[in-house]
């Protein structure tokens, strides 16, 4: 059992084989390995036994073979996110933390996702839904959906029962998984997240599945999704104005009297966007003054195209490479990844129940 998710079963107490460990070294070297009995970490200048670590203390230091001390901690669950196999482009830590606020994610809610891509965000919301709450995610991707699947089990020790995973596009997938749950239907979802190129696509089925009162937050990469998305919540009503916002995040640099911000950081990773669902046949009040152009040509629509956003297309070499990667991860923390696409789910017809659905 994976030593990953508080809840998982075993994120605290000394080291045992099956954790995930994150070893410091000397001149800020970082590795993540997982405990196995008589496993061994190497360096080209020294090796550590990982029977050295199983059974000592969270937070202990032990020395390789050629005398180096190296600092063993669990890794939080900013540093698992950072390390773990990646397909699509994750939603970094900070702004994970922003989404859980401006969506307001509570313990108990009921949140829907899209895409998933390689499951960072969903470690956030599954943290912040709680045991008592429900997760559904729906990725258009299979092999996102794969790697995604199997980093979530890493982490968990297992695929959660409260998490949902549909394959398909939103549009179809989030009526017909609502449709299919006894326990949900239209007007019943607390939260939505979207992180995908084309959230204005999504609004209509978002609309339906929101709860009055609910909230919808869209995180995007450009200053052009960004206005299309709030046009065009605007363009169809039943929400309220939208708001924006981005975060950065300077780190400082601390030691004696030198102390001043960091030389470098991250000076962009994506703009988020937070409205709430109006109750069935309620428009929002007209905002005091709208003075700009709110249509847009085609020309403008070329600029949204995924090359000209910079997407880089993946070979579907370097994509197995990647789901292998993240279910030989979840297999050395003893997780059973589960195998195959996640379900479609037809629109009108049944779907899986969130636990059977995901093949774990
Ligand atoms: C940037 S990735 C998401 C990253 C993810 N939030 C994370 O933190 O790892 C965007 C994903 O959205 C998926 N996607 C785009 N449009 C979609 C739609 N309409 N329905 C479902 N998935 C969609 C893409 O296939 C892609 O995997």
């Amino acid at each position: 059992m994976s030593a990953g998710e508080p809840g998982s079963g075993a994120a605290r107490g000394p080291f045992r084989v099956g954790d995930r460990v994150q070893l410091s070294g000397p001149r800020g070297k970082v590795h993540s390995i997982t405990l196995a009995a008589g496993g061994r970490f190497g360096t080209h200048r020294g090796e550590i036994r990982h029977d050295q670590l199983i059974g000592i203390p969270d937070g202990s230091v032990v020395e390789a073979s050629n005398g180096d001390r190296w600092l063993a901690l669990r890794p939080l669950l900013s540093d698992f996110v950072m390390a773990m196999p990646r397909g699509a482009a994750i939603v970094y830590p900070k702004d994970a933390a922003q989404i859980l606020q401006l969506a307001d994610v509570f313990p108990g809610a009921t949140v829907v996702e899209a895409g998933v891509g390689s499951g960072a965000l969903t470690l956030w919301l599954l943290r912040g839904v709680g045991p008592e709450g429900r997760l559904l995610s729906i990725e258009r991707r299979d092999e996102f959906a794969d790697i995604a699947r199997a980093n979530v089990a890493a982490r968990h020790g297992g695929v959660p029962a409260n998490w949902s995973l549909y394959a398909g596009d939103l549009r179809e997938a989030l009526p017909a998984a609502l449709d299919a749950d006894p326990q949900l239907g239209p007007g019943s979802v607390d939260r939505v997240v979207l992180d995908m190129l084309a959230p204005w696509e999504c609004l209509d089925a978002v609309a339906d599945a929101l709860a009055p009162g609910g909230v919808l937050v869209c995180y995007v990469a450009t200053v052009t999704q960004l206005s299309r998305t709030a046009e065009a919540i605007r363009a169809r009503g039943g929400f309220t104005q939208p708001q924006a916002s981005e975060t950065l995040v300077r780190g400082w640099h601390l030691d004696g009297l030198a102390v001043r911000p960091d030389h470098r950081m991250v000076a962009h990773t994506g703009f988020l966007l937070q409205t709430r669902r109006l109750a069935p046949g309620v428009e929002a009040p007209e905002p005091a003054r709208r003075g700009s152009k709110t249509e847009y040509g085609e020309e403008d629509v070329e600029l949204w195209t995924p090359g000209a956003l910079g997407e880089r297309p993946k070979s579907d070499k370097r994509m197995r490479r990647v789901v292998r990667d993240a279910e030989k991860l979840a297999r050395e923390t003893g997780a059973e990844p589960g195998a195959g696409a996640a379900p479609e789910v037809p629109a009108g017809e049944g779907s899986p129940s969130g636990d059977a659905g995901l093949g774990g």
